[in-house]
């Protein structure tokens, strides 16, 4: 499509040879996955037979409820093993491999505030996403020098995370205390500071406001152009056909269809066959982002913040 092609990023262009098909070879991918399968009792979550991930691109990861993509992705990252299967990150096999190694790695999945997380501060919270390399417990606890150094640097990153992802005048809220957004944001942050070459997000727009999903939509697009590689599981088809550079359908465990943007999301017996009843009205349809609609959101999300503030203010901590 020619309007595509006008504003295409040359993350987008990279894939002018991929062939659209399930399992389609990239020309540099950062992870190459095969035969990868998780059964829970006689179900069959996952069945990848081939999978690659170009590197320094948004791919998105997108299929009915139940598709397997949260536990692929619990798979890839260590937080889940497979019943059989192989992958390599950056050219190094990654299976078995548990998330602390996986991390350190370079590639890190994002996580849902917990409980527990949502009773600590912000900066708390960012400090518990940094890596702790082998033997720092040991050494630190014996050379209280290098632990104050340590922590600096490591609030030093958080705070700079925070500024970037305008969360700085948080730092010291409770993370329960922020809005969804702000949720959605404080994980992405959280999960950069491990520094990682390649990060997975999923369902980075659940539960936030629409008129900050433009934001958080160009704060993913800015990871990717700062030369990191995102993939990330999304129900919401706006954000898939306006920031990814390449789309995989899963269902029932399995790649069932790769391509472009546009191409997937209007091929209609993708839409049938996969994507299920509630995708039909909201395919990525550009002319609900009309700067009309956009002032209109942003208006009900500072109405929406303003009647939130409020409440803090009445309810105190
Ligand atoms: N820990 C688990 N125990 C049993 N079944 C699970 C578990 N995790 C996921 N499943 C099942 O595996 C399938 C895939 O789930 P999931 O990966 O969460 O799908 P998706 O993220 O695409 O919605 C579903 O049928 C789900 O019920
Ligand atoms: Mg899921």
């Amino acid at each position: 499509m020619s309007a595509d092609a006008t504003h295409q990023s040359p993350a987008a262009a990279a894939f002018a040879d991929v062939e659209h098909k399930p399992g389609a070879k990239k020309p540099d991918p950062i992870l190459v996955a095969d035969g990868v399968h998780r059964a829970f009792g006689g179900m069959v979550a996952v069945d990848v037979e081939h999978l690659e991930i170009q590197r320094g691109a948004i791919t998105a990861l997108i299929g009915p409820n139940g598709a397997g993509k949260t536990t692929l992705f619990n798979l890839l990252t260590g937080f889940d093993k497979p019943d059989k299967g192989s992958w390599s990150f950056d050219g190094k096999s990654l299976a078995g491999v548990p998330a602390g190694k996986v991390a350190r790695a370079g590639m890190v999945r994002t996580f849902q505030l917990t409980k527990a997380l949502s009773r600590m501060t912000v900066l708390d919270n960012m400090r518990l996403g940094a890596p702790r390399q082998p033997g720092e417990n040991l050494l630190t606890a014996l050379v209280p020098p290098l632990w104050r150094r340590r922590e600096a640097e490591i609030t030093e990153m958080a705070d700079a995370l925070l500024a970037r992802f305008k969360l700085d005048a948080k730092r010291q809220d409770f993370a329960g205390s922020l809005s969804g957004g702000q949720r959605k944001l404080l994980e992405m942050a959280r999960a950069l500071m491990n520094g990682p070459q390649m990060i997975m997000l999923d369902e980075p727009m659940a539960g936030v406001n629409p008129a900050l999903t433009q934001s958080l939509l160009g704060h993913i697009q800015a990871l990717r152009d700062d030369g990191m590689t995102v993939l990330f599981v999304e129900h919401d088809m706006h954000m898939v056909r306006h920031i990814s550079d390449w789309v995989i359908v899963m269902a029932e465990g399995r790649i069932v269809a790769e391509g472009p943007p546009g191409e997937v999301m209007s091929d209609q017996a993708v839409i049938d066959a996969y994507l299920g009843a509630h995708h039909d009205t909201d395919l990525g349809d550009d002319s609900l982002l009309s700067d009309e609609v956009a002032d209109q959101l942003e208006r009900e999300a500072e109405q929406e913040q303003a009647e939130r503030e409020a409440e803090n203010e009445e309810g105190g901590r």
